[in-house]
């Protein structure tokens, strides 16, 4: 129509540019087999539920502490740090948020620049440093968050068994990044780093190295070490989260654990009140009988191993994990990984498919319950 009023673009060219993140799928049917996104197949511990039930008028009504005090207390107790070195934070994710927000320099890419045209022949984008570093792949979030940020990123592609390369942090020092995201045990591949690793990245790397333990519950040990003042090293930040290893995906209660000088950065760019009086109770709980959560991660890792093995039995090659979940890849004669993931969705058997470099000839399948893991293995049986 000639009198339509034109569509007015108001985003900022980064925002324009981005791909925002993509959840995996949270299907609103009955009976679902779910097993892509990493969710734990076991209720909460009863405290948690009773928490939340005893939460009082008056305690919505009034705003909830600011800085999540008692949960602090609790999470820093836990871990044997103390209270000034633990930050509570709306999921892990928002972990993520603030310390690219805190501590990398936003809008240095700069775009089709004259200067950089005549330098290097090359049009386009380049990077000015102050950014963020991360292996490949990795948590997608990462990406998204430094693109919404307009900070770039340097990428370092993993080895081929999905171990971290010597000189990660040599290259980014070179790219001038200002903080490095690892996720520990690695998601996707669920590979767990030796602390070693870690401590030689801290100890090379100029910026803040920012752990994502958000599946630690599984694994055979955490990086919280390299926080004892032994080491002497104030660039380490752990990222903690309920989600996982405590079934509380739906609370959105994270943490962050590092120097009291590093969560005191991170404390300047909170939200005001980021975390709500219902999570901070519930997670005090949780926290308050970790017993119940060691009890299911027991159960997850006990059927983990015993999916892994199935697996292998039916040719498929399987990526050793210390998560809560298998990176598998369908063996040569066998259909591809995108073909029996839709088989599998046909029959509401949700595992999650990521169709990008080194992973599309593969999926990744998130641990359940017995029967839903046995339910899957008939499934492939009958699907190979
Ligand atoms: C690698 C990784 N880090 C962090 C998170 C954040 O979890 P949440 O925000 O639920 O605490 C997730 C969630 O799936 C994850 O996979």
């Amino acid at each position: 129509m000639d009198n339509a009023p034109l569509a007015m673009n108001y985003e900022r060219d980064n925002i324009q540019r981005l791909d925002a993140y993509a959840p995996g799928e949270q299907p609103q049917i009955a009976d679902v087999v779910k097993m892509n996104t990493n969710e734990n197949p076991y209720p909460p511990a009863e405290a948690v539920l009773e928490a939340i039930r005893s939460i009082q008028g008056d305690q919505l009504r009034r705003y909830p502490p600011p800085l999540a005090g008692e949960f602090r207390k609790v999470a820093g107790a836990l871990h044997n740090l103390d209270a000034s070195q633990v930050i509570a934070t709306n999921g892990g994710d928002e972990l993520l948020r603030m310390a690219i927000t805190a501590l990398c320099t936003p809008g240095t890419w700069a775009s089709n620049s004259v200067e950089y045209e005549k330098a290097s022949g090359k049009g386009g984008w380049f990077d000015k440093g102050g950014g963020l570093g991360q292996t490949q792949p990795t948590y997608s979030l990462y990406d998204v968050l430094a693109n919404i940020h307009d900070t770039p990123v340097t990428n370092v592609a993993l080895n081929d068994d999905w171990s971290i390369p010597d000189d990660f942090a040599a290259k980014l020092n070179d790219a001038g990044c200002r903080l490095a995201m690892v996720v520990n045990p690695h998601a996707p591949s669920g590979r767990l780093e030796p602390l070693a690793t870690l401590e030689a990245i801290a100890q090379n790397f100029r910026g803040v190295l920012l752990i994502d333990e958000a599946y630690i519950d599984f694994a055979e040990h955490d990086a919280l070490p390299l926080l004892d003042p032994s080491r002497e090293l104030d660039n380490v930040l752990i990222l903690g989260t309920l989600s996982k290893g405590y079934s509380l995906a739906g609370l959105r209660l994270g943490y962050g654990l590092g120097s009291a000088n590093l969560i005191a950065t991170l404390d300047k760019v909170r939200d005001s009140y980021n975390t709500d009086v219902i999570s901070q109770a519930a997670a005090v709980a949780a926290l308050g009988c970790s017993d119940v959560a060691r009890a299911n991660c027991e159960k997850v890792i006990a059927e983990r191993d015993r999916l892994a093995r199935a697996l292998s039995d039916l040719g498929w090659s399987v990526s050793p994990s210390q998560s809560n979940f298998l990176l598998v890849k369908p063996g040569i004669d066998q259909p591809s990984a995108q073909t029996v993931f839709e088989s599998l969705k046909q029959q509401a058997i949700f595992v999650r498919y990521f169709n990008q470099a080194r992973l599309r000839d593969k999926l990744r399948i998130t641990i359940g319950r017995k029967s839903q893991n046995d339910k899957l293995l008939a499934a492939l049986k009958a699907i190979l």
